[in-house]
């Protein structure tokens, strides 16, 4: 590529990149004639953005609500959007390895410190009116958040705890989707039965989870850390990041999310029952749920422990 300093070298280059594709470098220079300038609001896409807030009630607290889940959605967007980059990498070296994983950690870590925005920035008697309008909705029907699990670990470290030994690498995506840990919470706790909850979510995105975990079963972010040279998997950067990425998600962020829901659920004002009508005490705790990414990172002393001690 020519040095692109002078109008001269520009050109050159543009008509290079223009040839490739047998386009007229005129017709392109001539159109930038007429291009409007872009400004902020089109480039960020403002107007559509903060149009998107729409409540359901009249209660101002249940904006927060709203706004705080849309702020989760496009963080776990970021996070899958540097988990597929590095997935799909043929053979990433260790460096951008570590890079990647200390981005997607550093977003589950503004979630995490956020949470106290659930937990402390609403009025708990606005939340106890709002929340009956939007039964049985539950941030568990949330796909990205599943699409990232899928995407960290084998499938087999989502499987509740209670199947793994009858469930391994030859089992069929549909029979191990039906075992996989967050299956109990869709399931009413007293009859047994799926929940109108899990339902609704699996006719949207079953098809798509089922996809996915197809794609993501020899690329998931735990198949491509084995897939490194033994030098990559030694390297304590490296370990240090896949450690603190399975701890942020699967400890921190969950108590910080077990203790919001804990404040309102038990606040006194309800049934003390979740929306999603799920087992919510036993099924939210890391200490019962299990969820490990990369329990071969962690000590057996570490692993008897999980989740004990937040
Ligand atoms: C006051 C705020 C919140 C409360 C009271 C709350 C409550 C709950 C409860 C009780 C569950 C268990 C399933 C059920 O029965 O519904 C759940 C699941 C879930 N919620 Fe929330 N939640 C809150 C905020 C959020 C936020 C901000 C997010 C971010 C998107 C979120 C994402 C999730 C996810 C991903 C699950 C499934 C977790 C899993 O399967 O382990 N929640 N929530």
């Amino acid at each position: 590529m020519n040095n692109l300093t002078d109008t001269n070298s520009i050109l050159e280059a543009l008509e290079e990149k223009f040839d490739a594709i047998k386009q007229k470098t005129e017709t392109h220079l001539e159109g930038l004639l007429w291009s409007k300038p872009i400004t902020y609001w089109d480039y960020i896409q403002t107007d559509a953005l903060l149009n998107l807030q729409t409540q359901r009630t009249v209660l101002p607290d249940e904006m927060v609500f709203i706004m705080y889940h849309q702020v989760n959605e496009l963080l776990f967007k970021m996070t899958l959007w540097e988990i597929e980059q590095l997935c799909h990498t043929e053979k990433p070296s260790t460096s951008f390895f570590t890079e990647k994983l200390r981005r997607i950690s550093r977003y589950f870590d503004m979630l995490t410190t956020s949470f106290d925005i659930m937990g402390d920035g609403m009025e708990v008697e606005q939340y106890m009116k709002f929340r009956n309008t939007l039964t049985p909705a539950s941030g568990f029907q949330s796909a990205q958040y599943r699409l990232i699990e899928f995407a960290s670990t084998d499938l087999i470290n989502l499987i509740d705890y209670r199947f793994r030994a009858t469930i391994d690498r030859n089992t069929p995506y549909s029979h191990a989707f039906e075992h996989l840990y967050w299956q109990a919470a869709g399931k009413d706790h007293q009859t047994g039965e799926k929940s109108y909850l899990i339902q609704a979510f699996e006719k949207k995105y079953g098809q798509e989870f089922l996809r996915f975990m197809e794609e993501y079963n020899t690329i998931n972010i735990w198949q491509k850390f084995k897939q490194l040279p033994d030098s990559g998997q030694k390297n304590p950067e490296l370990v240090k990041a896949m450690r603190h990425y399975d701890y942020t998600v699967n400890i921190t962020w969950v108590m910080g999310h077990f203790n919001a829901a804990k404040k309102y659920i038990e606040s006194g004002q309800g049934n003390g029952e979740a929306t999603g009508g799920s087992d919510w005490k036993k099924y939210m705790l890391p200490k019962y749920q299990r969820r490990i990414f990369f329990p071969e990172l962690w000590s057996e002393e570490e692993l008897q422990n999980w989740g004990e001690n937040v």
